[in-house]
């Protein structure tokens, strides 16, 4: 497979954007431009072309232009040293509907639009990945084993669903409910959580490996260390534990343990790393987390990741700054950075590196 570009981006009725092209794109592109004026719009309508969604909000409605019944993005797809273009195109409307289209045909399923255009995103909520729920890190970890194992996916949406049929099972009979019932979900959990703990496993520890790398290079100072849970105890296996939790699950309504609630814990100097490091620091950390992400699609599937990058510079220091930039230009990623003023990424790329840049009024953009 060869690493594909995002060589032109059209978006319409996006927020306060009414038509924008932006054309011959290459690794780097910043965009710039006063409170306002549309620039973390742009990177919405992105993330809008490779999810179906905004990073922002989940409610369409909000992003879509006031009195606009849909908006679309579209954008050509460009295979590195080939002429072999896949234009992708997605209109989302007010009242739901959407449309995905990939090399004229009709894509049905997110995952495999999230195929085509892997995405991280690192902006003002980035602190989040290590402040927020487990289900944080879960997703964040899901991720790289979605892009990297194949099979995965198949086996994580049998495993939803068996699970929520327990728990609605659990539900259902309420103090009545007897561990015969819930039998069968037990089975299906259990049988699903080896091939699935196997593939996370497998994933993580060369993520572990590449993160200790990265995180060295950044020479922050900061210890941080990264350890992953299987959702279950280590010594037990999940269907003679998951029989023992039945009366607690019961009164929960839900099932307490399993794959589903697998993890990362980020630590630094043996605590949690949010209750220790400064919110700098942190996004420094998320920032090694998700270059981490990059890293590793690059060396196992030759893919390029899009980092759609908010405001950057602020908490970050000027050497931060550069030393994160150098990270994202060393894996060859795509990059769009927004920032208020054009100066503020001067000097954080390579002497060589092309850098295009678009000035951002009221929603609209001009290449300076
Ligand atoms: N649905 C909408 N329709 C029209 N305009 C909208 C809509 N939603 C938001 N806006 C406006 O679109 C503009 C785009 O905001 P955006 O967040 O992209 O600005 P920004 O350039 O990232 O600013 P900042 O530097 O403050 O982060 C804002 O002025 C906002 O008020
Ligand atoms: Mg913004």
């Amino acid at each position: 497979m060869h690493p594909t570009l995002l060589e032109c981006l059209t978006v319409q009725d996006v927020r306060n954007i009414e038509n924008i092209k932006l054309d011959q794109l290459t690794n780097i592109t910043i965009l710039y431009g006063e409170n306002g004026s549309g620039k973390t719009s742009i990177l919405e309508a992105i993330n809008i072309l490779g999810l179906s969604r905004s990073f922002r909000t989940n409610k369409i409605n909000t992003v879509i232009r006031k009195n606009r019944p849909e908006c679309i993005v579209f954008g050509n797809l460009r295979e590195e040293n080939s002429e072999r273009l896949t234009p992708l195109g997605i209109s989302r409307s007010s009242d739901g509907k959407r449309k995905i289209q990939a090399n004229q045909l009709e894509i049905k399923r997110i995952s495999e639009l999230a195929r085509l255009l892997p995405i991280q995103v690192i902006d003002a909520q980035a602190f989040k990945l290590l402040e927020g729920g487990p289900k944080e890190r879960r997703q964040f970890l899901d991720w790289g084993v979605f892009h990297v194992e194949h099979q995965f996916v198949l086996l994580w949406a049998k495993l939803e669903r068996s699970v929520k049929q327990r728990n609605a099972t659990l539900r259902q009979y309420k103090v009545n409910t007897t561990p015969l019932q819930v039998e069968i979900w037990d089975r299906e959990i259990y049988t699903l959580a080896e091939p699935i703990h196997r593939l996370r496993k497998s994933y993580f520890n060369r993520f572990n490996e590449r993160f200790c790398e990265i995180w060295r290079k950044i020479n922050s100072g900061i210890e941080i260390e990264l350890q992953y849970d299987k959702g279950w105890s280590v010594d037990q296996p999940l269907d003679a534990e998951l029989k023992q939790r039945f009366e607690l699950d019961k009164r929960r309504g839900l099932t307490s343990i399993g794959p589903h609630r697998a993890t990362i814990d980020i630590i630094s100097a043996g605590r949690p790393a949010h209750l220790i490091l400064s919110r700098g620091q942190q996004k420094l950390v998320v920032s090694a987390l998700k270059i981490t992400q990059g890293q590793l699609l690059r060396d196992y599937l030759s893919k390029k990741t899009i980092y759609l990058l908010d405001d950057l510079p602020s908490e970050f220091d000027k050497s931060n700054r550069k030393v994160i930039c150098r990270l994202l230009e060393d894996i060859d990623a795509q990059l769009f950075l927004t920032c208020v003023e054009a100066d503020s990424l001067k000097g954080c790329w390579k002497n060589e590196t092309q850098v295009k840049m678009f000035h951002v009024e009221h929603g609209t953009v001009t290449e300076v």
